[in-house]
């Protein structure tokens, strides 16, 4: 069976890098300049855990607040499902895939089954910092696993489950890598440039 979509056709660009990051906040700013349709995994888990009627919604709150990876089969569905309505109603075919893959099966299954990726923006940043921004966040974000306990869980399975996913893309030349200490702007500045070489 061939993939969903052809890489041809569809541009993805997955955007991985530890809880604090910056993906969220990076992929706001490419999204303001670039006809990019930008999906979060993490914020699609949030709203299918409370959308009515869900048979994946106590299961992701379990697996959040535990800062482990959802059953790869929910993720994928949602991801795929957000895709094809993109394509549909916006006919907006670029995507930036934030938080994805998280898991080396995520990463198989997503390249076998839905489409190849173009690249791997890495956000790169110490622990220090993620950490920093995450307690900042907690004082408005009002989720569940902004706190210092799902915090190191959340670093846990970061290093443990999600840099092998990175490693694996580092092997196959794929990945680029961005380092995310400075401020936003600063970091956007190399966000840009980064994407600008690969999409050119
Ligand atoms: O990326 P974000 O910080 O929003 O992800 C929040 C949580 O969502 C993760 O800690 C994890 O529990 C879940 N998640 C997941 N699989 C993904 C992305 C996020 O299980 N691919
Ligand atoms: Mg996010």
């Amino acid at each position: 069976m061939s993939p969903t979509f052809n890489s041809e056709d569809v541009l993805v660009i997955f955007v991985l890098g530890g809880p604090g990051a910056g993906k969220g906040t990076q992929c706001a700013r490419l999204v303001d300049e670039y006809n990019f349709c930008h999906l979060s995994a993490g914020d699609l888990l949030r709203a299918e855990q409370n959308r009515e009627g869900s048979e994946a919604g106590q299961l992701i709150k379990s697996f959040i607040k535990e800062g482990k990876i959802v059953p790869s089969y929910v993720t994928l569905k949602l991801l795929e499902n957000a895709m094809q309505e993109s394509i549909t109603q916006n006919n907006n075919k670029r995507f930036l895939i934030d938080g994805f893959p998280r898991q080396m099966d995520q990463a198989e299954a997503f390249d076998r089954d839905i489409c190849q990726s173009r690249f791997i923006l890495f956000l790169d940043c110490p622990e220090s910092t993620m950490e920093q921004r995450l307690l900042k966040r907690a004082e408005t974000s009002g989720r569940a696993d902004d706190n210092v306990d799902s915090i190191r869980k959340r670093f846990n399975t970061f290093v443990t489950t999600s840099m092998p996913v990175v490693d694996y893309y580092k092997q196959q030349n794929k990945v680029v890598q961005v380092d995310c200490t400075a401020p936003v702007d600063d970091v956007y500045a190399l966000v840009k440039a980064a994407v600008n070489k690969q999409i050119a």
